[in-house]
């Protein structure tokens, strides 16, 4: 028998083992100042486009003036208790409200962070009569809240509608079996490559197939659809999505998350989500906090339309400029390179310092062997200037990319 932590000690995880080299400075790095399109990271003044701050509200006035104002009247502790026990309060209920008219749904219900919340709905909704079928490429909160499930689960190819209906017809057969239901569960915007949920196609499929569906759509709310409901109203399909998830952690530049749905489905929730039932509820400033950006995302589109612009400039600039950034279509902007891992550091290392761009960094195992993925998110507050900043920088990066230098600069490092 061993001693648990001998293990730990020796073997740090497919991330840890990298801590050596990375920390501080690819990951746990240290973007400083305030919250904005150009932060200090290491000393130095750089673009920042790996923040989800896509509507600009973080460092807004109006914003830092409402949490200021909510944390001083309530402090941070109220109200006490988990929401059943005596944690409940007008204003969760007032959030809840606006939550579920501004996503078009009947109820919603406020959860305290958006990763342990999906994990906890999911665990909620099917019990080991039920079959899931998933996206293979959703976020790691899906996956744990699969991951829980006592029933039997498929999953099927990102994005692809044909791999989805063949694995409704195996879940059909086996939910048929188990005298069970069906929840399908896709995102309404893929945060890493930034393409939607093909949630039409996915929707039409109810026609042939008895199921629920469940969209965590992350980054489709604030940014997608005429009224910022997200990419069920860009896709013309909000009212076919069973169970709609967001965060506030985005758009909102804030913390916590929410469910929305038919009510009957929402008190199911209320009284079954062991999240939410067995934590302490979400502190009033963030819900009071949260009713602000609310009211800025109903009566400002300017924050959407100036976003949309800097994504459309960032987008077809790249484009331009033979840069191949997938098939997003949403604000998430990818660009992949070819590269090996440490070509990617020493890539990533130029341009934070002597560029003064910082931007996130995707290699393998997430993206194939071989391939770069440096993933920009634009907000409101950038300018068209940090755009074309950026762009120029990329080019002469790329230019030293395909000319070896990151290679050998790697390599002297190795
Ligand atoms: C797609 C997606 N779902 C869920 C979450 C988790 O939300 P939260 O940060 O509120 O826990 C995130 C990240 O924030 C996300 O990108």
């Amino acid at each position: 028998m061993k001693d648990l932590f001998e293990r730990i000690i020796k073997d740090k995880g497919p991330l840890g083992k990298w801590a050596k080299q990375a920390e501080g400075y690819y990951v746990f790095p240290k973007l400083e100042g305030p919250i904005s399109n150009r932060m200090t990271f290491n000393g130095k003044k750089v673009i920042t486009w790996s923040i989800n701050d896509y509507l600009g509200l973080a460092n807004h006035p109006e914003v830092i003036k409402a949490d200021a104002a909510a944390a001083a009247e309530h402090g941070m502790a109220y109200p006490m208790g988990a929401r059943m026990m005596s944690g409940h309060t007008v204003f969760h209920e007032q959030l809840e409200q606006e939550c579920a008219a501004f996503v078009n749904k009947e109820a919603a219900y406020l959860v305290n962070f958006g990763y342990q919340g999906m994990v906890s709905a999911i665990d909620a909704l099917v019990t080991k009569h039920d079959v899931i079928v998933y996206d293979m490429d959703t976020h790691a909160c899906i996956i744990d809240g699969v991951r829980l499930h006592a029933g039997k689960r498929f999953v099927y190819k990102h994005n692809d509608v044909e791999s989805l209906e063949k694995n409704l017809q195996r879940a059909t057969k086996m939910a048929t079996q188990n005298n069970g239901g069906i929840l399908v569960i896709s995102e309404g915007v893929f945060g890493m490559r930034g393409e939607q949920g093909r949630l039409k196609e996915i929707v039409a499929l109810k026609k042939k197939y008895n199921f629920r569906l469940l969209v965590d759509d992350a980054h489709g709310f604030g940014t997608l659809g005429k009224t910022g409901a997200g990419a069920g109203e860009e896709q013309g399909v909000q009212d076919d999505i069973d169970v709609y998830f967001a965060t506030f952690a985005k758009s909102m530049a804030g913390i916590g998350a929410f469910f929305a749905a038919d009510k009957d489905i929402i008190q199911y929730l209320q009284y079954n989500m062991r999240s939410q039932m067995f934590a302490k509820t979400l502190p009033m400033a963030m819900v009071k906090g949260a009713l602000k950006r609310l009211d800025m995302l109903r009566t400002m589109p300017e924050l959407k339309e100036k976003l949309w612009e800097n994504t459309n400039a960032l987008q077809s600039g790249l484009k331009e400029n033979g840069f191949d950034i997938g098939n997003t279509n949403t604000c998430v902007t990818p660009v992949f390179l070819e590269g090996d891992i440490p070509e990617a550091m020493a890539m990533v290392h130029d341009l934070r310092e002597n560029y003064g761009i910082f931007c996130s960094i995707v290699v393998y195992p997430v993206i194939p062997k071989g391939m770069i993925l440096l993933r920009l998110i634009p907000t409101a507050t950038h300018t068209l200037e940090d755009v074309s900043e950026t762009i120029t920088a990329f080019s002469s990066m790329r230019e030293k990319l395909e000319g070896g230098v990151y290679k050998r600069i790697a390599a002297t490092m190795a």
